[in-house]
């Protein structure tokens, strides 16, 4: 009831009486003002006058199905939106999901998580309603080794949507960490579930940091948030739509492809393109000179002799960087 209200109230244009909202959904005027209550009290801005009815003013600052959905027009990726209060981890929760048979472009989102987690075995740690936490499932006709280019336009889409909402001048660190000067924004990790030779579905599992102040001091010094790095707090249901329509358009303009076009923004806005990197390669720590990312995401590294080397995964540290 409460839900349906709420549709109803974010559809007006202005003020709907309580009388057409009760005709409307067939129950007593006593209960309209009851679950109006409710959302006053859940962190809705409703006024009501006298004569006039109801009018929704703003939307509590959570992430929330019913504002979401307002501002949100995809066509694939959530229209099937879960948007849970908390779960231990919205990838793992997107799994169940995923061997349950949720359809392509299904997305889950949580106000909170217990055990999110991070890449190279870490965990993501983020308090209830500080950050923006989700995951998207797709299920590409593919076979494992063609779907790497997920996880970079993933990266590229939340780097775009981050600069054209709050103008901030935010670049990637590859593989997929987006960071404004030397801090890090945004996480993202990419889990599959596959046969031999075809992909059952794959999940791309991504962490903004919105509102955070402080930071875990293992990673205060690497960290950062919207909040610190623009001085304002955002709306996070038009922010996150806005990200998700951003990844809709490169899955889709780019077919899960690093197409010349994505490649050629991704590296223009790739911070370790052209600095001095090392990374693990077994046992030993080499280093050489960033050149550029390959059509299937791999950093090519320049040794000091020249040759080129294709680093695909793990640590990678940069000079001036993290
Ligand atoms: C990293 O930078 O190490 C990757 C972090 C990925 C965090 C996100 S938050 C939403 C999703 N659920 C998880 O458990 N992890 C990812």
């Amino acid at each position: 009831m409460q839900k349906k209200i709420l549709d109803i109230l974010l559809n007006a244009d202005d003020f709907i009486s309580g009388q057409e909202i009760s005709e409307n959904l067939g129950v007593s005027r006593q209960a309209v003002w009851k679950s109006i209550n409710a959302l006053k009290e859940k962190g809705y801005e409703i006024q009501s006058v006298t004569n006039r009815g109801y009018r929704l003013v703003s939307s509590p600052n959570y992430l929330n199905e019913s504002s979401l959905k307002s501002h949100l027009h995809n066509k694939i990726i959530g229209k099937n939106l879960i948007v849970l209060d908390s779960v231990d981890s919205t990838n793992d929760y997107l799994k169940k999901l995923g061997n349950n048979g949720c359809e392509n472009g299904t997305v889950v989102i949580a106000r909170g998580q217990t055990k999110g987690k991070g890449r190279l075995g870490r965990t993501w740690q983020s308090k209830k309603d500080d950050g923006i936490e989700f995951s998207v499932l797709l299920r590409p006709n593919a076979a494992p080794s063609e779907v790497s280019a997920i996880t970079p336009l993933a990266g590229l889409a939340v780097c775009k949507a981050i600069r054209e909402y709050t103008k901030l001048d935010c670049v990637i660190k590859w593989p997929n960490d987006i960071i404004v000067g030397k801090k890090k924004l945004v996480g993202i990790l990419t889990e599959m579930s596959a046969e031999f030779d075809a992909v059952e579905y794959v999940i791309t599992g991504i962490g903004i940091n919105v509102d955070h102040t402080s930071f875990p001091e293992e990673i205060a010094f690497k960290a950062t948030s919207l909040l610190l790095e623009t001085g304002r707090h955002i709306d996070k249901n038009e922010f996150l739509a806005c990200v998700l329509s951003h990844i809709e358009n490169e899955f889709v303009k780019n077919n899960l492809e690093l197409t010349p076009t994505a490649l050629a923004e991704y590296t223009d806005l790739c911070a370790t393109v052209g600095r001095s990197v090392t990374f693990q390669r077994g046992t030993r720590r080499i280093s050489g000179m960033a050149v550029g990312v390959s059509e299937h995401g791999e950093l090519k590294v320049m040794m000091s002799d020249g040759t080129i080397c294709l680093v695909n995964s793990g640590e990678v540290t940069v000079q001036g960087i993290y």
